[in-house]
């Protein structure tokens, strides 16, 4: 089984292969195919399955996409499916300034339950897909710590506990991630016998 991966991030394809371990996956680039979407959907499932079946039509092969972000319960669920884009208005920031951004907007404020969710799109040809969304609870930090991982990961507190996601070890993110959970999810679905044609 082959998958192509709607994304440019080299993040999410560092962490797409090591959990989905068996399961070749290769990038547009790798295939000389370029490839961009613009995601305008409110839900991560409409832009999974946008990037998906976009890919799919260009390439003709099986597709993954991954559509991810942080929910923070004390800003309404923002920044949610604009994580990637989360910045004041007119303003561009990187990782470090939205994570700065958002303990910005958090100052003060005890409640700091946040989850990080995760849904993959799987277009295997232009009849089956497979769709499944999968969170990780958490909480925001008051400072960021620690150098792994990439996004929001340095101000994530993963669970009850105390060390941020950016903290663990690539295999501990692996084993609680929204990532993780959702592609091994989505790897059990691959690897089942397809049902027999009628
Ligand atoms: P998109 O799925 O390409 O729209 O981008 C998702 C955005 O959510 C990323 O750019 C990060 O800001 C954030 N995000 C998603 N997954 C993670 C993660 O595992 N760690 C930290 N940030 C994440």
């Amino acid at each position: 089984m082959e998958l192509v991966l709607a994304s440019n991030n080299p993040h999410k394809v560092t962490e797409v292969r090591r959990i989905l371990n068996g399961i070749a996956v290769r990038t547009p680039a790798e295939l000389g195919v370029s490839f961009a979407f613009e995601e305008t959907g409110s839900t991560y499932d409409q832009n999974a399955l946008g990037k998906a079946r976009h890919l799919h039509s260009l390439i003709g092969m099986p597709t993954l996409a991954d559509d991810s972000g942080l929910a923070v319960a004390a800003l309404g669920g923002a920044p949610g499916v604009r994580s990637a884009r989360f910045a004041p208005p007119g303003e561009e920031l990187d990782d470090a300034g939205r994570c700065a951004y958002l303990l910005s907007l958090l100052h003060g404020a005890a409640h700091r339950s946040a989850a990080f969710i995760c849904c993959i799109a799987i277009v295997l040809d232009a009849q089956r897909l497979l769709l499944v969304q999968e969170r990780v609870a958490g909480r925001i930090a008051q400072q960021p710590r620690g150098a792994r991982g990439f996004g929001y990961d340095p101000v994530f507190l993963v669970g009850g506990g105390g060390r941020t996601m950016a903290e663990l070890s690539d295999a501990e993110k692996d084993r609680v991630s929204h990532r993780g959970r959702a592609l091994r999810r989505a790897g059990a679905l691959l690897r089942r016998p397809a049902p027999p044609a009628s």
